[in-house]
Order: structure tokens, then C-alpha cells, then sequence
């Protein structure tokens, strides 16, 4: 059994934090999920890439029912999730950490439960708290002792992508309450809390919104700011992992 995984997002694809990798597929109802199982401090980890090997797979064409239901398969209790996401709030910078703790759900065309009605179940998941609050604390705990840098708390927005927003979401988007946007927490959020996992998203924040920042956007920018940023969201996975799996939680 392996009790802890990270889902890694666009730039987190090193799975360095490990020993022993070996690579795994993983047959689901839904489809093959790929992962890396290695060993962190004596204990298995599974390290997932959302985008498949290479990152090539678009944010709407993500298998996350078999992404979160091989997590599942496999053993897993634990989620942590990182991910890249632009900046709606002007007070969150590129290379900042945000610790999402709301979503809201503009995605158009994903399956995006584990519940459809099949064998005549209707389930109504709520949502009251999204991401794990337990997870969400031993992150803002390993944070602080860390001394990394984290807004503890920020609402995504998930559009359908792949384009990125025009100026006009972006401030509509900021206007509705949101803080930062992505492509990919829906439904990964909505699949692993149906799926009873505890998860919880370290975000980064690449970019400003299209029209806070006048340059157009490009994946490599998002690419190169989380390569310079990476470290701190690799120091605060350490020391997640090291309490999750010694037992402080
Ligand atoms: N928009 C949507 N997804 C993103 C962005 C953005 O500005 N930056 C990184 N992922």
C-alpha cells in the first residue's frame, strides 16, 4: 500500500524527492493511469504527472477519473496536488505559494464525476470544504516552520482552457471573487474529495492575468517561473511528506 502521493502540475514533473523510482500503470474502470512510486524516508510515495510523461496531454483531455481512481487503487490516503495557476489578485505575485482553500468551476465538457447515475445512485457531494482542512493545516504548519512563504488562503477559478482568458474574464473572474485561475483543479478537486482522499493544492503563481500584466502570455513563461520558484515547493513537499508519513497527522 502507498498512502501518499503528490500530484505534480506544469514544472513539478522532478520527481528528484524520491529513491527507488520505478514507473507503474495502473488499470481503472476509467482508463490507464501512469505513475513513479519511490521511496521517501524508508516509506512509498507516488509521484503522478497530470499532463502524462512530457506533458503531453491539454488540461481537457486529462484523464482524472483514472488519475484519481488508480490513486485510490493503489492505497492512497494523502493527496497533495500542486499547480500552476495566473494571478487575478493583485496582491499575489508571480512566484508566490497560494494554499487554495475554494474553487469555482467554469470548465464546459469533462467527465467530471465518479457519480453518473449508473446502477441508480444519485450522490450530492457537498462541498462546504473543498480541500482537506487537516492537510491544509500540516501544509500552513510545514510552511511556517520552513519559513516558506505561503498565502494561506485564495479561491481558483478553472476555466476549460487550453487558450488562456481574455483581459475581460480575468477582471469578471477577479470581480466573482477569485484569486487565482487554472486550467486543471476541476474536477481533480471535485473526483478526490467523491473519492474520499484528503487533498489539498499548493498552487504557484506563474503570471499575472492576461491584461494585469501587459505582455501576452506563453507557456514558457509559466515553465520558467515555476523552474526559478520550484524550490520552495519542493522544500515545503519535503516536510509534508516527512510528517505524513512519520505519523504527525
Ligand atoms: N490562466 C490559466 N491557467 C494558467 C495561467 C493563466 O494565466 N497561468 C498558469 N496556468
Amino acid at each position: 500500500m502507498v498512502e501518499v502521493a503528490i500530484i505534480g502540475g506544469s514544472g513539478v514533473y522532478d520527481p528528484r524527492l524520491m529513491s527507488d523510482l520505478r514507473e507503474e500503470s495502473v488499470e481503472t474502470q476509467f482508463g490507464t493511469a501512469h505513475v513513479t512510486i519511490g521511496t521517501f524516508q524508508d516509506n512509498p510515495v507516488v509521484f503522478m504527472q497530470r499532463h502524462g510523461q512530457g506533458h503531453t496531454l491539454p488540461p481537457h483531455k486529462i484523464n482524472y477519473r483514472a488519475n484519481i481512481m488508480a490513486l485510490k487503487q493503489l492505497g492512497v490516503k494523502d493527496v497533495i496536488a500542486t499547480s500552476a495557476v495566473g494571478s487575478l489578485n493583485r496582491a499575489m505575485h508571480p512566484g508566490d505559494l497560494v494554499l487554495l482553500d475554494q474553487f469555482m468551476d467554469f470548465t464546459k465538457q469533462r467527465p467530471f464525476t465518479f457519480y453518473d447515475g449508473e446502477g441508480g445512485e444519485v450522490v450530492h457531494t457537498d462541498f462546504t470544504e473543498p480541500y482537506c482542512p487537516g492537510l491544509r493545516e500540516l501544509l500552513l504548519a510545514c510552511a511556517q516552520s520552513k519559513g516558506v512563504r505561503l498565502h494561506p488562503t485564495g479561491t481558483y477559478v478553472c476555466t476549460e482552457g487550453p487558450r488562456y482568458e481574455s483581459p475581460a474574464e480575468v477582471r469578471a473572474y477577479g470581480l466573482l471573487g477569485g484569486d487565482v485561475v487554472g486550467m486543471t483543479n476541476v474536477p481533480e478537486v471535485v473526483l478526490a474529495k467523491e473519492a474520499k482522499l484528503r487533498y489539498a493544492v499548493v498552487a504557484m503563481v506563474t503570471n499575472y492575468g492576461a491584461g494585469i500584466s501587459p505582455q501576452p502570455l506563453s507557456h514558457q513563461e509559466v515553465l520558467d517561473v515555476m523552474a526559478h520558484n520550484g524550490e520552495s515547493i519542493r522544500t515545503l513537499l519535503m516536510e509534508a511528506l516527512g510528517r505524513l508519513l512519520g505519523g504527525g497527522h
